[in-house]
């Protein structure tokens, strides 16, 4: 294991803070916990060169490309209602996206509910998992943050579905500088949502969705168009028998 700064600026905001680096893991999500367990204090990174097991929603697998992407799990401890939690995989969404555009200069839009798509293709996705805090007080969650960074082919059907930036621009980018802007970015939205609630952030995701009007199937056999984003994040589906679907973002830890 090695310790190192993941980025520089202020003092005391996430990108400045020592990241826990590591060259191979099973996943940061389970190094993460650990860590959190063992009262790593919010905003601790870890991140990794290589996952053996990384993981992705719904129990999928997370491949990586050794030493090409950006992967990372940040330990959040928000305060408040349990029920605004599924709220932070947006609020990441949101956060990720803006550090990306601004990074890489290429237009990254958020899909519901996790995924950063250039011109509709994968570049990164996010995992929101909680769990009970110690002795059962409050909230826990490990934020995953999987980035396509350097990475220029992908294996099997992902070809067809996924991207990196360096393929987008035809140029391979500093993994440095891009965690410590997205990093930023993170922080500031989380900071944002915690004080000033959900609002901004849905008038950010809104603007940056490449979900909203489009034809998307959100499990239990139910599809229809995506209408709108609601005040408290769930996603709002127009059925073809003309019924509003709402449906949340997140799921339990695993
Ligand atoms: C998804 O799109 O399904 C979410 C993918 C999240 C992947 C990241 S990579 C870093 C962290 N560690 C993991 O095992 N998963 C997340």
């Amino acid at each position: 294991m090695r310790i190192c700064v993941a980025g520089e600026g202020a003092p005391d905001r996430w990108a400045t803070r020592p990241a826990m680096s590591l060259g191979e893991v099973d996943s940061t999500q389970i190094e993460a916990r650990r860590l959190a367990d063992g009262g790593a204090p919010e905003g601790t990174v870890v991140r990794a060169e290589h996952q053996t097991r990384g993981r992705g929603r719904l129990g999928r697998e997370w491949i990586d490309e050794r030493g090409s992407a950006l992967l990372i799990s940040i330990i959040l401890r928000p305060a408040g209602e349990v029920v605004r939690l599924p709220q932070l995989s947006l609020v990441a969404g949101v956060g990720v996206a803006e550090g990306l555009t601004e990074a890489s200069g290429l237009p990254v839009t958020v899909a519901w509910p996790n995924d950063l798509l250039i011109r509709g293709l994968k570049v990164a996705g996010i995992l929101a998992e909680s769990f009970p805090g110690p002795g059962g007080a409050g909230t826990v969650v490990i934020l995953g943050i999987g980035i396509n960074v350097n990475q220029t082919r992908f294996a099997g059907h992902l070809e067809e579905r996924a991207t990196s930036l360096a393929r987008e621009a035809g140029r391979p980018f500093d993994r440095e500088r891009l965690l410590a802007v997205v990093l930023e970015r993170l922080e500031s939205w989380y900071r944002r949502w915690a004080a000033e609630g959900f609002e901004p952030v849905r008038e950010a995701w809104r603007r940056g969705s490449a979900t909203l009007g489009q034809r998307v199937a959100i499990g239990q056999g139910v599809e229809g168009i995506a209408e709108d984003l609601a005040e408290d994040g769930a996603l709002l589906v127009r059925t073809e028998a003309g019924a509003l679907v709402r449906r949340v973002a997140t799921g339990p830890a695993p």
